[in-house]
């Protein structure tokens, strides 16, 4: 019998030390100190014992079962207090979590700017329809129903009537016929148009529309305009040119190139804007008198403009929408 006990504690007691979680702790309880348990089979057997054994295995048994007992319970509210640290842990010396900040998109920030610059100029801020019908996008601009100036622009047709505005231009024609007199707005939106999407050309873009109407207003204010705009966007020293072009609702037309140099490559003049005096024809048909009324319009595109400043040769990174790109601005 005192062998036993000797070897069952050992064993025990090696148990204990080997356990490292409170799932084994509690196999171990079942296995050696349970009702069933190996333990509890220990006093079963001295109850057999002859009488003049019994005090002295008794005071034993007594003894190894309260010292074993007192291991188990340390042993256990130690991995209690381990668990509980493990996840209430927290490690002081990791690196702060970091908390990101969004921006404007690029052609938000451009767009800002030309509405800044033009802001000062005197010019007010107008909107229209993306979903236009083909009466303004092209009627009520001189491009009569099968002009070949409609070609200039491929379009997403809805149906006979209506299409995605292929330019601002259309609302023009919306603010000369609202006729509150004199209008000098600046009008900026998507524009959709049926290209083969490229480096140079996507399906969708921004444009911002200019239109000033008034009594006596001449080709020499348009060209100050822009060319206060040109410096104050790009710079002082900004190199442009305006050249003669032709569209159905301006004569004359002209378009603005300004000349681009990206380092280590050669230099040349890149299209921004088309501008022009609004075509008497199209002031007439949406009611404002050609002899008393004159304006001058331009269209530029936000893209290209951008493209331009900072040196992008892409137009489908501003509709990417990668972090990556959009961080860098
Ligand atoms: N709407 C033209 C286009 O998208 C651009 C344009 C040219 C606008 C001349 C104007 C203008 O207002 O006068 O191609």
């Amino acid at each position: 019998m005192l062998e036993k006990i000797e070897k069952l504690e050992a064993e025990i007691k090696e148990a204990i030390s080997k356990i490292t979680d409170l799932k084994s702790a509690e196999e171990l309880r079942i296995k050696y100190f349970s009702k069933k348990g190996e333990f509890t089979r220990l006093f079963d057997e001295f109850r057999n014992l002859p009488k003049e054994e019994k005090p002295k295995i008794g005071q034993l048994l007594n003894k190894v079962k309260n010292e074993l007992n007192e291991i188990f319970k340390n042993k256990q509210a130690q991995l209690k207090a381990e668990k509980a640290e493990s996840e209430n842990y927290i490690d002081l010396t990791l690196p702060g979590k970091k908390r990101e900040l969004g921006s404007y998109h690029l052609l938000t920030q451009t767009l800002r700017e030309i509405k800044g610059i033009f802001g000062k100029l005197g010019f007010s801020i107008h909107e229209g329809p993306e979903l236009e019908s083909d009466y303004y996008n092209f009627e009520a601009l001189n491009f009569p129903p099968d002009h070949p100036a409609r070609d200039m622009q491929d379009t997403f047709f809805i149906n006979d009537k209506f299409l995605l505005r292929t330019h601002t231009s259309p609302v023009q024609a919306r603010l000369m016929q609202s006729r509150d007199l004199p209008i000098r707005a600046i009008i900026p939106g998507k524009v959709y148009r049926n290209e083969a999407i490229s480096a140079k050309s996507y399906c969708l873009f921004h444009q911002v529309e200019g239109l000033y109407i008034d009594t006596d207003v001449t080709f020499a204010e348009l060209v100050g305009t822009l060319v206060s705009f040109a410096r104050e966007f790009f710079g002082e020293d900004v190199k442009y040119r305006f050249r003669p072009s032709f569209f159905p609702f301006t004569e004359p037309s002209a378009e603005v190139d300004i000349w681009w140099e990206p380092s280590g490559k050669e230099g040349r003049w890149l299209e921004i804007l088309g501008c022009g005096m609004v075509d008497p024809n199209v002031l007439e048909f949406n009611g404002i008198d050609s002899e008393k009324y004159t304006g001058y319009a331009f269209g530029l595109g936000i893209e290209r403009m951008t493209m331009l400043k900072y040196g992008i040769d892409d137009i489908r990174v501003f509709f990417d929408n990668d972090k990556r790109f959009l961080e860098q601005f």
